[in-house]
């Protein structure tokens, strides 16, 4: 008999307890693997590399050949909805992100109403792409930047060590930095339901710099935005699941719940999985938290590591991944040892 949706992810995400839980790996396609770098060398530029559908999906579909992960999460970047709402986006080699910065109203009304999708309409063609191609037991997750972390890098023009130019622009100007973040929540809205009308079973919303902020601004800027989008996405699509990242969120982990609309949960390397599974709702699946770090350096830390977490998180939904995402050194022994102690 068959009870589940034949995918352990999915599973997860729906409440079942398992004693080997699911694993996927944030970014996972990438520079740590042979051979994704040899297919991003045959694209002019990263974002070119983003709008491939073909050069995409083969990217989204190398680990689960190499490793036989549980889930596969859409290539692409979270970077593409500033670019389909008419920003300047580039990516230089080897230093990251560059935006043409916001500093003005009239720079904001510039922007597109709504995403460009004759760009990001490349996306959702690898979302079928991809989908096609997986075996039925894989999921494909979706994904966006949360409005506050894409935002930091909208306003600053890079990415920043502390956000320090958006914290300081929400400040001194408060009514343009809502008006954008209003319109990230609709342009998200849209995009992930697009996501899921072209066959991912999952979305992941990546809230990377949410823990700089107070409580007050940490609740406007980020819980309040990704609880909209939740909301409006089950709205629209009632099954919808939805995985919340907030970053270093920490102590105002416990805000997000499965009322709010999320299935899931995924917590960063410096949250105690001892704290998580006592304190959050059984409701929601965990996620996470390896150290990054543990991974790349290996032995005994790795295996250490591991077990802690696999303990901790027993009995009770559990998606096992890492903290936050996987670094481009990491040698691929040491992701197929994890991979061994985690399904032992
Ligand atoms: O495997 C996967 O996870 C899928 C693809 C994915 C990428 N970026 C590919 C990528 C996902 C889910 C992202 C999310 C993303 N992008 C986040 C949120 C998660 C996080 O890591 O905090 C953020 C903040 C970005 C913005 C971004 N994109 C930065 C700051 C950089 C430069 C730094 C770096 O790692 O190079 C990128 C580029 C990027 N996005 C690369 C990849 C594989 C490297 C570029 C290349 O391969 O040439």
């Amino acid at each position: 008999m068959t009870i589940g949706t034949g995918s352990k992810f999915l599973d997860a995400l729906d409440g079942v307890t398992q004693k080997v839980p699911p694993v996927w790996l944030m970014r996972q396609a990438g520079r740590y693997l042979p051979e994704y770098r040899e297919i991003r060398a045959t694209a002019p530029s990263f974002l070119d590399f983003c709008y491939n559908p073909k050069l995409a999906s083969e990217a989204t579909l190398q680990p689960i050949r190499r490793f036989g992960f549980d889930a596969a999460i859409l290539f692409s970047d979270i970077l593409v909805v500033p670019d389909a709402l008419g920003q300047t986006v580039s990516f230089e080699a080897g230093e990251g992100p560059r935006l043409d910065p916001i500093e003005t109203r009239a720079q904001f009304e510039a922007l597109h109403r709504e995403l460009d999708y004759s760009r990001l309409g490349a996306v959702l063609e690898t979302v079928r792409l991809t989908r096609a191609a997986l075996p039925a037991e894989v999921a494909l997750i979706g994904f966006c930047g949360a409005p506050w972390t894409v935002a930091t890098y909208m306003i600053a023009g890079r990415g920043t060590r502390d956000q320090e130019p958006t914290r300081r622009f929400a400040y001194e100007h408060p009514d343009i930095f809502a008006d954008l973040i209003q319109r990230l929540v609709d342009a998200s809205t849209n995009y992930l339901l697009r996501q899921i009308e072209a066959g991912v079973q999952a979305v992941q919303i990546f809230d990377s710099w949410s823990g700089v902020l107070p409580v007050t601004e940490f609740e406007r800027w980020c819980l309040a935005p990704v609880k909209a989008i939740a909301a409006n996405v089950r709205k629209a699509s009632p099954g919808a699941r939805i995985i919340a990242f907030p970053r270093g969120a920490g102590s105002y982990l416990p805000r997000f719940t499965s009322e709010d609309g999320f299935s899931g949960l995924g917590l960063d390397t410096a949250v105690d999985p001892d704290w998580a599974a006592k304190q959050l709702s059984r409701r929601l699946a965990l996620q996470g938290n390896l150290d990054p770090i543990a991974l790349l350096a290996g032995g005994r830390g790795l295996d250490e590591g591991v077990e802690r977490i696999m303990q901790a998180f027993e009995g009770r939904p559990h998606i096992f991944n890492l903290g936050h995402g996987i670094l481009p050194p990491t040698p691929i022994a040491h992701v197929e040892r994890m991979l061994s102690r985690i399904r032992r």
